[in-house]
Protein backbone atom coordinates (compact mmCIF):
# COMPACT_ATOMS: atom_id res chain seq x y z
CA UNK A 1 0.00 0.00 0.00
CA UNK A 2 1.06 3.98 -0.80
CA UNK A 3 1.83 6.36 2.06
CA UNK A 4 -1.55 8.11 0.70
CA UNK A 5 -3.54 5.33 3.01
CA UNK A 6 -6.65 7.08 4.43
CA UNK A 7 -6.93 7.93 7.87
CA UNK A 8 -8.95 6.66 10.66
CA UNK A 9 -9.53 8.41 13.88
CA UNK A 10 -10.56 5.68 16.87
CA UNK A 11 -11.82 8.34 19.67
CA UNK A 12 -10.95 6.51 22.86
CA UNK A 13 -8.79 3.26 23.72
CA UNK A 14 -10.38 0.28 22.68
CA UNK A 15 -8.19 -2.92 21.62
CA UNK A 16 -5.91 -2.61 19.37
CA UNK A 17 -5.31 -6.12 17.97
CA UNK A 18 -8.86 -6.09 16.67
CA UNK A 19 -8.32 -2.44 15.50
CA UNK A 20 -4.96 -3.73 13.59
CA UNK A 21 -7.08 -5.61 11.36
CA UNK A 22 -7.51 -1.86 9.63
CA UNK A 23 -3.65 -1.11 8.95
CA UNK A 24 -3.08 -2.84 5.67
CA UNK A 25 -5.55 -0.46 4.21
CA UNK A 26 -5.45 2.64 6.37
CA UNK A 27 -3.02 4.70 8.58
CA UNK A 28 -4.76 4.49 11.70
CA UNK A 29 -4.34 7.25 15.03
CA UNK A 30 -6.42 5.97 17.90
CA UNK A 31 -6.75 8.28 21.49
CA UNK A 32 -4.15 6.18 23.79
CA UNK A 33 -6.51 8.11 26.95
CA UNK A 34 -10.17 8.69 27.59
CA UNK A 35 -11.03 12.04 27.09
CA UNK A 36 -13.69 14.23 26.55
CA UNK A 37 -13.55 16.45 23.17
CA UNK A 38 -14.55 19.93 23.30
CA UNK A 39 -16.54 20.61 19.86
CA UNK A 40 -14.01 22.38 18.12
CA UNK A 41 -11.75 19.67 19.30
CA UNK A 42 -13.65 16.98 17.68
CA UNK A 43 -14.34 18.87 14.48
CA UNK A 44 -10.35 19.31 14.34
CA UNK A 45 -9.77 15.61 14.73
CA UNK A 46 -12.93 14.87 12.26
CA UNK A 47 -11.33 17.50 9.83
CA UNK A 48 -8.57 15.50 9.49
CA UNK A 49 -9.60 11.40 8.93
CA UNK A 50 -11.33 9.96 6.46
CA UNK A 51 -13.20 7.52 8.52
CA UNK A 52 -13.82 8.01 12.50
CA UNK A 53 -14.63 5.18 15.15
CA UNK A 54 -16.47 7.01 17.84
CA UNK A 55 -17.76 6.42 21.37
CA UNK A 56 -21.09 7.59 22.64
CA UNK A 57 -19.64 11.05 24.44
CA UNK A 58 -18.93 11.87 20.96
CA UNK A 59 -21.60 14.35 19.80
CA UNK A 60 -21.55 14.69 16.43
CA UNK A 61 -23.57 17.04 14.21
CA UNK A 62 -23.71 19.61 11.37
CA UNK A 63 -20.92 21.79 12.99
CA UNK A 64 -18.41 19.35 13.64
CA UNK A 65 -18.54 18.08 10.41
CA UNK A 66 -18.72 20.79 8.38
CA UNK A 67 -15.04 21.33 7.74
CA UNK A 68 -14.92 17.44 7.43
CA UNK A 69 -14.39 17.43 3.76
CA UNK A 70 -12.62 13.50 3.63
CA UNK A 71 -14.92 12.13 6.51
CA UNK A 72 -16.94 9.38 4.45
CA UNK A 73 -17.57 7.54 7.80
CA UNK A 74 -18.85 7.65 11.31
CA UNK A 75 -18.52 3.86 13.22
CA UNK A 76 -20.81 4.32 16.68
CA UNK A 77 -19.17 2.13 19.09
CA UNK A 78 -22.96 1.68 20.62
CA UNK A 79 -26.16 0.52 19.30
CA UNK A 80 -27.85 3.45 20.31
CA UNK A 81 -26.66 6.63 18.34
CA UNK A 82 -28.75 9.82 19.51
CA UNK A 83 -25.01 11.12 19.79
CA UNK A 84 -24.96 11.32 15.72
CA UNK A 85 -27.27 13.34 14.64
CA UNK A 86 -28.11 11.45 11.21
CA UNK A 87 -30.13 13.74 9.17
CA UNK A 88 -27.07 16.29 9.26
CA UNK A 89 -24.19 13.25 8.49
CA UNK A 90 -26.56 12.44 5.75
CA UNK A 91 -26.77 15.66 4.16
CA UNK A 92 -22.75 15.89 4.34
CA UNK A 93 -23.16 11.85 2.47
CA UNK A 94 -21.47 10.69 5.58
CA UNK A 95 -22.39 6.80 6.48
CA UNK A 96 -23.24 6.17 9.74
CA UNK A 97 -23.18 2.40 11.60
CA UNK A 98 -23.82 1.26 15.04
CA UNK A 99 -22.98 -1.70 17.06
CA UNK A 100 -26.35 -3.82 16.83
CA UNK A 101 -27.10 -6.25 18.19
CA UNK A 102 -23.60 -8.74 19.69
CA UNK A 103 -24.32 -6.59 22.98
CA UNK A 104 -27.82 -8.11 23.35
CA UNK A 105 -27.13 -10.88 26.05
CA UNK A 106 -24.62 -8.82 27.42
CA UNK A 107 -27.09 -6.03 28.11
CA UNK A 108 -30.18 -8.58 29.31
CA UNK A 109 -27.63 -10.20 31.53
CA UNK A 110 -27.20 -6.60 33.36
CA UNK A 111 -30.60 -5.70 33.04
CA UNK A 112 -31.20 -8.69 35.25
CA UNK A 113 -28.31 -8.25 37.53
CA UNK A 114 -29.80 -4.40 38.11
CA UNK A 115 -33.17 -6.03 39.15
CA UNK A 116 -31.45 -8.59 41.13
CA UNK A 117 -29.12 -5.91 42.95
CA UNK A 118 -32.30 -3.51 43.20
CA UNK A 119 -34.81 -6.62 44.69
CA UNK A 120 -32.20 -7.70 46.89
CA UNK A 121 -30.77 -4.27 48.33
CA UNK A 122 -26.98 -5.59 47.09
CA UNK A 123 -25.64 -1.83 46.76
CA UNK A 124 -26.66 -0.59 49.97
CA UNK A 125 -25.73 -4.17 52.15
CA UNK A 126 -22.64 -3.86 50.83
CA UNK A 127 -22.19 0.18 51.24
CA UNK A 128 -23.11 -0.51 55.41
CA UNK A 129 -20.90 -3.89 55.38
CA UNK A 130 -18.05 -1.48 54.33
CA UNK A 131 -18.82 0.99 56.61
CA UNK A 132 -18.04 -1.69 59.18
CA UNK A 133 -21.32 -1.70 60.82
CA UNK A 134 -21.69 -5.27 60.69
CA UNK A 135 -21.57 -6.64 64.01
CA UNK A 136 -24.06 -9.76 63.96
CA UNK A 137 -26.77 -10.81 61.15
CA UNK A 138 -30.22 -10.01 62.12
CA UNK A 139 -32.83 -12.78 60.95
CA UNK A 140 -34.88 -9.61 60.35
CA UNK A 141 -32.34 -6.95 58.62
CA UNK A 142 -32.14 -6.58 55.17
CA UNK A 143 -35.21 -7.74 53.94
CA UNK A 144 -35.83 -7.71 49.81
CA UNK A 145 -38.19 -8.78 47.25
CA UNK A 146 -38.56 -11.82 45.81
CA UNK A 147 -39.00 -12.07 41.67
CA UNK A 148 -40.82 -15.49 41.50
CA UNK A 149 -44.14 -14.94 40.64
CA UNK A 150 -43.98 -11.08 40.13
CA UNK A 151 -44.58 -9.23 37.07
CA UNK A 152 -41.96 -8.47 34.36
CA UNK A 153 -42.88 -5.37 32.42
CA UNK A 154 -40.64 -4.64 29.73
CA UNK A 155 -40.97 -1.00 28.03
CA UNK A 156 -39.21 -1.61 24.21
CA UNK A 157 -38.99 -5.21 22.83
CA UNK A 158 -36.80 -4.80 20.24
CA UNK A 159 -33.96 -7.36 20.61
CA UNK A 160 -32.65 -6.65 23.99
CA UNK A 161 -35.84 -6.39 25.49
CA UNK A 162 -36.30 -9.89 24.00
CA UNK A 163 -33.01 -11.31 25.49
CA UNK A 164 -34.29 -10.18 28.97
CA UNK A 165 -37.44 -11.64 28.17
CA UNK A 166 -36.32 -14.94 27.52
CA UNK A 167 -34.58 -15.30 30.72
CA UNK A 168 -37.76 -14.52 32.54
CA UNK A 169 -38.75 -18.32 32.55
CA UNK A 170 -36.31 -19.45 34.68
CA UNK A 171 -37.13 -16.74 37.52
CA UNK A 172 -40.81 -17.83 36.99
CA UNK A 173 -41.59 -14.39 36.09
CA UNK A 174 -44.68 -13.33 33.81
CA UNK A 175 -43.23 -10.87 30.87
CA UNK A 176 -45.69 -8.55 29.75
CA UNK A 177 -43.99 -5.59 26.96
CA UNK A 178 -45.15 -2.67 25.24
CA UNK A 179 -43.36 -1.35 21.99
CA UNK A 180 -44.43 0.77 19.33
CA UNK A 181 -45.15 -1.80 16.95
CA UNK A 182 -46.36 -5.40 18.35
CA UNK A 183 -44.28 -8.30 17.97
CA UNK A 184 -45.33 -10.81 15.43
CA UNK A 185 -47.32 -13.79 17.68
CA UNK A 186 -44.35 -16.29 17.28
CA UNK A 187 -41.41 -14.20 18.60
CA UNK A 188 -44.31 -13.31 21.69
CA UNK A 189 -44.75 -17.01 21.82
CA UNK A 190 -40.86 -17.35 21.96
CA UNK A 191 -40.50 -14.91 24.22
CA UNK A 192 -43.12 -15.65 26.95
CA UNK A 193 -44.21 -12.23 26.51
CA UNK A 194 -47.32 -10.78 26.43
CA UNK A 195 -48.31 -7.26 24.84
CA UNK A 196 -50.16 -4.99 26.78
CA UNK A 197 -50.67 -1.01 26.30
CA UNK A 198 -48.42 1.37 28.17
CA UNK A 199 -51.11 2.60 31.00
CA UNK A 200 -51.48 -1.41 31.75
CA UNK A 201 -47.68 -2.01 31.23
CA UNK A 202 -47.32 0.64 34.18
CA UNK A 203 -49.78 -0.37 36.23
CA UNK A 204 -49.17 -3.90 36.39
CA UNK A 205 -45.46 -4.42 36.39
CA UNK A 206 -44.00 -4.98 39.67
CA UNK A 207 -39.96 -4.58 37.60
CA UNK A 208 -39.97 -1.92 35.04
CA UNK A 209 -37.22 -2.50 32.56
CA UNK A 210 -36.35 0.49 29.80
CA UNK A 211 -34.91 -0.78 26.48
CA UNK A 212 -36.14 2.23 24.45
CA UNK A 213 -33.75 4.22 22.04
CA UNK A 214 -33.21 8.07 23.19
CA UNK A 215 -35.55 10.25 20.47
CA UNK A 216 -37.56 13.48 20.99
CA UNK A 217 -40.91 10.88 21.32
CA UNK A 218 -39.21 8.73 24.17
CA UNK A 219 -37.66 11.63 26.27
CA UNK A 220 -38.81 11.38 29.70
CA UNK A 221 -41.18 8.53 28.23
CA UNK A 222 -41.20 7.84 32.33
CA UNK A 223 -42.02 10.92 34.49
CA UNK A 224 -43.88 11.88 36.95
CA UNK A 225 -47.25 10.68 35.66
CA UNK A 226 -45.85 7.46 34.52
CA UNK A 227 -44.33 7.18 38.00
CA UNK A 228 -47.68 8.03 39.61
CA UNK A 229 -49.31 5.43 37.72
CA UNK A 230 -46.51 2.38 39.20
CA UNK A 231 -47.07 0.11 41.84
CA UNK A 232 -45.78 1.53 44.89
CA UNK A 233 -43.55 -1.57 45.29
CA UNK A 234 -42.52 -1.32 42.21
CA UNK A 235 -38.58 -1.17 40.91
CA UNK A 236 -37.41 0.35 37.62
CA UNK A 237 -34.54 -0.58 35.78
CA UNK A 238 -32.96 1.77 33.03
CA UNK A 239 -30.48 -0.08 31.02
CA UNK A 240 -31.55 2.33 27.96
CA UNK A 241 -30.57 6.08 28.10
CA UNK A 242 -30.45 8.60 30.11
CA UNK A 243 -33.31 11.22 29.61
CA UNK A 244 -36.06 8.52 29.29
CA UNK A 245 -36.87 8.80 32.57
CA UNK A 246 -37.13 12.31 34.53
CA UNK A 247 -34.57 11.79 36.62
CA UNK A 248 -35.98 14.22 39.25
CA UNK A 249 -39.18 12.78 39.41
CA UNK A 250 -37.42 9.53 40.03
CA UNK A 251 -35.71 10.62 42.44
CA UNK A 252 -38.82 12.33 44.15
CA UNK A 253 -41.12 9.18 43.81
CA UNK A 254 -38.42 7.06 45.66
CA UNK A 255 -37.82 9.37 48.23
CA UNK A 256 -41.56 9.65 48.87
CA UNK A 257 -42.20 5.41 48.91
CA UNK A 258 -44.00 6.24 46.01
CA UNK A 259 -41.75 3.34 44.31
CA UNK A 260 -39.79 0.94 46.21
CA UNK A 261 -36.17 0.93 44.50
CA UNK A 262 -34.84 1.44 40.62
CA UNK A 263 -31.50 0.35 39.64
CA UNK A 264 -29.53 3.16 36.81
CA UNK A 265 -26.92 2.26 34.36
CA UNK A 266 -28.04 5.42 32.19
CA UNK A 267 -28.45 9.26 33.49
CA UNK A 268 -29.86 12.73 32.52
CA UNK A 269 -26.68 14.47 31.29
CA UNK A 270 -24.18 11.46 32.32
CA UNK A 271 -21.12 11.56 33.54
CA UNK A 272 -23.19 13.74 36.17
CA UNK A 273 -25.71 12.03 38.44
CA UNK A 274 -27.84 13.89 40.00
CA UNK A 275 -27.64 14.86 43.30
CA UNK A 276 -30.98 13.87 44.27
CA UNK A 277 -30.43 10.15 42.85
CA UNK A 278 -27.14 10.23 44.94
CA UNK A 279 -28.64 10.98 48.52
CA UNK A 280 -30.82 7.67 48.06
CA UNK A 281 -30.08 4.35 49.64
CA UNK A 282 -33.40 2.82 47.31
CA UNK A 283 -31.47 3.21 44.07
CA UNK A 284 -28.57 1.23 42.53
CA UNK A 285 -26.42 3.24 40.04
CA UNK A 286 -23.39 2.02 37.79
CA UNK A 287 -21.96 3.88 35.30
CA UNK A 288 -23.33 3.03 31.86
CA UNK A 289 -21.62 -0.04 31.47
CA UNK A 290 -24.21 -2.67 30.32
CA UNK A 291 -22.26 -3.84 27.78
CA UNK A 292 -18.85 -4.04 28.97
CA UNK A 293 -17.54 -7.07 29.32
CA UNK A 294 -14.26 -8.24 27.94
CA UNK A 295 -16.03 -10.10 24.91
CA UNK A 296 -19.28 -7.96 24.03
CA UNK A 297 -17.10 -4.87 23.81
CA UNK A 298 -14.18 -6.71 21.37
CA UNK A 299 -17.35 -7.83 19.20
CA UNK A 300 -18.21 -4.16 19.61
CA UNK A 301 -15.05 -3.01 18.27
CA UNK A 302 -14.60 -5.53 15.65
CA UNK A 303 -18.28 -4.10 13.90
CA UNK A 304 -16.86 -1.11 13.61
CA UNK A 305 -13.95 -1.98 11.50
CA UNK A 306 -16.13 -4.19 9.81
CA UNK A 307 -18.53 -1.48 8.74
CA UNK A 308 -15.67 0.73 8.31
CA UNK A 309 -13.46 -1.77 5.89
CA UNK A 310 -16.83 -2.47 4.25
CA UNK A 311 -17.53 1.01 3.38
CA UNK A 312 -13.96 1.48 1.87
CA UNK A 313 -14.46 -1.86 -0.11
CA UNK A 314 -12.46 -4.21 1.86
CA UNK A 315 -13.15 -7.62 3.51
CA UNK A 316 -16.35 -9.73 2.65
CA UNK A 317 -18.86 -7.06 2.96
CA UNK A 318 -17.14 -4.73 0.71
CA UNK A 319 -19.40 -1.76 -0.47
CA UNK A 320 -22.15 -3.30 1.93
CA UNK A 321 -21.36 -1.79 5.56
CA UNK A 322 -23.45 -4.65 7.65
CA UNK A 323 -25.40 -1.77 10.29
CA UNK A 324 -25.37 1.47 8.20
CA UNK A 325 -27.69 3.69 9.51
CA UNK A 326 -28.02 6.33 6.85
CA UNK A 327 -27.96 4.44 3.31
CA UNK A 328 -28.80 7.66 1.40
CA UNK A 329 -25.42 8.89 2.77
CA UNK A 330 -24.02 6.74 0.18
CA UNK A 331 -26.18 7.86 -2.56
CA UNK A 332 -25.23 11.17 -1.55
CA UNK A 333 -21.90 10.57 -1.68
CA UNK A 334 -22.22 8.73 -5.42
CA UNK A 335 -21.91 5.07 -4.11
CA UNK A 336 -24.74 3.26 -4.31
CA UNK A 337 -27.32 1.76 -1.71
CA UNK A 338 -26.90 -1.72 -1.29
CA UNK A 339 -27.66 -2.37 2.63
CA UNK A 340 -30.09 -0.86 5.06
CA UNK A 341 -30.59 -2.10 8.65
CA UNK A 342 -33.22 -2.23 10.66
CA UNK A 343 -32.65 -0.65 14.26
CA UNK A 344 -35.46 -0.63 16.75
C1 LIG B 1 -24.88 1.65 24.95
O1 LIG B 1 -25.49 2.39 25.63
C2 LIG B 1 -25.14 1.42 23.56
O2 LIG B 1 -25.96 2.13 22.96
O3 LIG B 1 -24.53 0.52 23.00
Amino acid sequence: MTGNKPHVWVSRPTFPDVIARLEPYFRVSAEPVEQVFTPAELAARLADCDAAIVGLKERIGAAEVAGAGRLRMVANLGVGFDNLDLPALTAAGIAASNTADVLNESVADYAWALMLGAARRVGAAERWLRAGQWLSTEFIGWLGADLRGRNLGILGMGRIGQAIARRAVGFGMPVLYHNRSRLPEATERECGASYVDKDHLLASADFLVLVLPLTPQTRHAVGAAELARMKPEAVLVNVARGGIVDDVALAAALREGRLAAAALDVFEGEPRVHPDLLALENVMLSPHIASATTGTRRAMTALAVDNVLALFGHGPDAGRPPNLLNPDALARAGVPSQTHQEVT
